[in-house]
């Protein structure tokens, strides 16, 4: 028992938290096809991007093979990778409106070994409005990924904060949809139409579509509002929370500053170590190969 009491003793936090320990991943003797994996939330700022950007450099580590789809006009994913998509003649944007044949064309290389982007930049959202009368419109991301599956061993589409119809299209090129929450006190606001969303995805467009899994983010351990939360989420959706979460520090804005991502740019800092660790989760769930 613990008696705080007694010299030498201390007492122990109120919760103790059991770290399960996912395995360093075996490396792949061949790649893809890959999986393809949206990074989901209509509500702004829960950190799609970064996890984006983050979980690709950590699975890159590991020696997968990783594509980031910018699919956002504001292109941050694109930015956060040092990619400046406004001076770009070709992005995402031509590939989906102008069916121009060869994504291989506009995939661009980052400072991570490994990993590759589609970027993006405000043309972008022009792209919403001119697909409203194209055929098959919810397939176009679909149509344009096909030709570079193989190449890849996982692909992460970066959303933009809304439901329209490039989210609709990022669903139906999906495998797996991770949903990135803030761990606040409105961070369950909306979760529930997007999650019916994704159903609807599932049964009129792409019966494959899961959700892999949700993200808590920005937690802040040392305040009991950020562990209330955790523990709604946990009430919530039990083994869809991924085990590893992702805390608050100002590491993660400052690696976006750098255009880097934060294993690169603090490669010992404890982020880093959380999105290599959901890396290693993701794997050891088989998600990703
Ligand atoms: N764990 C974290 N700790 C501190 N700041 C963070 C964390 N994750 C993300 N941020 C910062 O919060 C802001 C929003 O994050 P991010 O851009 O990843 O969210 P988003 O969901 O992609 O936003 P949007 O909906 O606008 O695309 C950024 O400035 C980012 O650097
Ligand atoms: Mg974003």
């Amino acid at each position: 028992m613990n008696d705080s009491n007694q010299p030498g003793m201390i007492d122990l936090p109120d919760i103790v938290v059991e770290e399960k320990v996912f395995p360093e991943p075996a490396p792949l003797e061949s790649h893809g096809p890959a999986r393809v994996i949206s990074m989901c939330n209509q509500k702004g700022g829960v950190g799609k991007t970064t996890t984006t950007i983050n979980l690709g450099a950590a699975l890159a580590e590991y020696g997968r093979k990783v594509l980031i789809v910018d699919f956002d006009p504001q292109g941050a994913a694109s930015a956060g990778l040092g990619i400046n998509a406004n001076e770009l003649d070709t992005t995402i944007y031509d590939l989906l409106v102008a069916s121009r044949p060869d994504v291989r064309s506009v995939i661009l290389p980052t400072g991570v070994p490994d990993l590759d982007i589609v970027p993006a930049n405000i043309d972008l959202s022009a792209a919403e409005v001119q697909l409203v009368n194209e055929v098959a419109r919810e397939q176009a991301l679909t149509r344009v990924l096909r030709p570079v599956l193989d190449d890849y061993d996982v692909v992460l589409v970066d959303c933009q904060p809304s439901l329209g119809l490039l989210t609709i299209n990022a669903l139906t090129a999906s495998h797996g949809v991770i949903i990135p929450l803030e761990t606040e006190f409105f961070a369950l606001r909306g979760v529930a139409l997007l999650v019916e969303t994704v159903d609807r995805v599932r049964d009129r467009l792409n019966p494959r579509l899961q959700i892999d899994g949700i993200l808590a983010t920005m937690v802040d351990q040392r305040t009991l509002h950020s562990r209330e939360v955790l523990e709604r989420l946990e009430d919530a959706f039990a083994d869809q929370l991924f085990d590893t979460r992702i805390r608050r520090t100002i590491k993660f804005p400052d690696a976006s500053v750098a255009s880097e991502p934060i294993t690169s740019y603090a490669p010992g800092h404890a982020g880093a170590e959380a999105y290599r660790r959901l890396a290693r989760e993701i794997i050891a769930r088989g998600d990703v190969a």
